[in-house]
């Protein structure tokens, strides 16, 4: 057996900490959401990188960028990346490490000349977070044909731009067709974001399954009115009546136990002022599961929940789903190569379903996927608090990088 190949961990770090400056907010964290500004200067980082590496870089009709380096042969190639938007206060790991880590493993290669039979192809995919236009993953679930590219540009943002017109603001509005590119696998590193492995302390995750997402909005319709004169008994607080629906996510999460998940994230009121009840609350839900029926039953108990409420409020709610991903099962023969790789190198594993929402999802509905993923420090992630020590990180690029060339041999 020929000795594993290892990254440059300085290297890794040094593009990960240049890339974090771009959008970095006074007092730690950084906010790049897609197609903002920050994230055409990431964007242009990034292309940048790549042409200094000789990847021939494409970018499809939803910004999607790749970069490929070209194989021994043209056969299918094999796809690793991410995604390089952040949430709002993000850290500076999520979706960047995938990326960066992809791009480090070429640089390897290249740095000690050795060629592979396939192609590689980083890739980093447009608006994976989802945090200014919904759905999330966005990028590769056109990439895999789920959304049309009309559908994607026709998208307002909660800003109330459009995809369309910001795509075309940045200079991204690339000409190569989604999905042009069929891998013969997808690998994506990423940072846990969730305690376990830090609390094992083992290494590397090997991810064989992603939860099922469902986002809705709910518009809870009431009555504004004073503050002061209306009798209690009088109201038809939209305010109250979202607070109640709120609390009942817990209840939803502690009923169906297992792994379901369910978060209220944002919330408004209308008119928002301190002596007017409310006469709208928009707010969102976000609910997880790995078991799809459990999910859906979740689903259906907000629902039965919210009409019970505009019974007993007097106020009419709208739910209006907002994506439904549906939990995946990874090809055995990709997180095999994710073992293997791991074994080569030394290193423990745990096989691990991911909490999170990825890119690897949806491209595993069309190409063999799976994930590596390496420990979040208190499992923190989706906050500036996020880090994973450089030595994890250069692990798991190490995993990475021996998987892809054993899938490109
Ligand atoms: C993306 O990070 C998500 O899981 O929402
Ligand atoms: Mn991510
Ligand atoms: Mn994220």
């Amino acid at each position: 057996m020929t000795s594993p190949l290892k990254i440059n961990q300085p290297r890794l770090i040094a593009r990960l900490d240049e890339l974090a400056r771009v959008g970095a907010l006074d007092g730690g964290g950084v906010t790049r959401l897609t197609f903002t500004d920050a994230d055409k200067e990431g964007r242009d980082l990034l292309v940048r990188w790549m042409r200094e590496l000789g990847l021939a870089v494409q970018i499809d009709r939803v910004g999607n960028i790749f970069g490929t380096r070209i194989g021994e042969t043209d056969d299918a190639p094999v796809m690793f990346g991410s995604h390089i938007d952040t949430v709002k206060s993000a850290g500076t790991l999520d979706g960047c490490y995938g990326v960066l880590a992809a791009l480090e493993c070429v640089h390897t290669l290249t740095e000690q000349n050795i060629q592979t039979r396939r192609p590689l192809v980083v890739a980093a995919f447009t608006n994976e977070e989802g945090v200014r236009f919904t759905p999330g993953m966005l990028g590769s679930a056109v990439y895999i044909g789920e959304l049309s590219v009309e559908q994607a540009w026709d998208l307002r943002g909660f800003d109330g731009t459009r995809f369309g017109g910001e795509i075309q603001r940045v200079g991204y509005d690339g000409t190569m067709e989604p999905g042009a590119i069929e891998p013969c696998a997808y690998l994506e590193l990423h940072i846990e974001q969730g305690p376990l492995l830090d609390l094992n302390r083992v290494p590397i995750g090997a991810v064989d399954a992603v939860v099922g997402i469902t986002w809705l909005e709910i518009t809870v319709n009431g009555a504004a009115n004073h503050a002061g004169t209306t009798p209690m008994d009088m109201r038809r607080d939209a305010g109250l009546a979202a607070a109640k629906i709120v609390t009942y996510l817990r209840e939803i999460a502690t009923t169906l136990g297992g792994n379901q998940r369910a978060t209220c994230g944002m919330i408004q009121f209308l008119p928002n002022a301190i002596n007017v009840i409310p006469s709208k609350a928009i707010f969102t839900v976000d609910l997880r599961n790995s078991d799809n029926d459990a999910l859906q039953k979740a689903e259906a108990m907000l629902v039965e929940f919210v009409k019970k409420i505009e019974t007993e409020d007097g106020v009419s709610v709208e739910v209006r789903a907002l994506e439904h991903v549906l939990p995946v099962q990874f090809h055995p023969m990709a997180i095999q190569a994710v073992e293997e790789s791991a074994q080569k190198l030394g290193l423990q594993f745990q096989r691990m379903v991911s909490g999170a929402g990825h890119d690897a999802q949806l491209m595993a509905h069309k190409f063999p996927s799976a994930m590596i993923f390496v420990p979040s420090r208190e499992g923190i992630s989706h906050s500036p608090k996020e880090y994973t020590p450089p030595e994890d990180l250069a692990r798991g690029a190490d995993v990475l990088l021996n998987a892809i060339v054993d899938l490109a041999n």
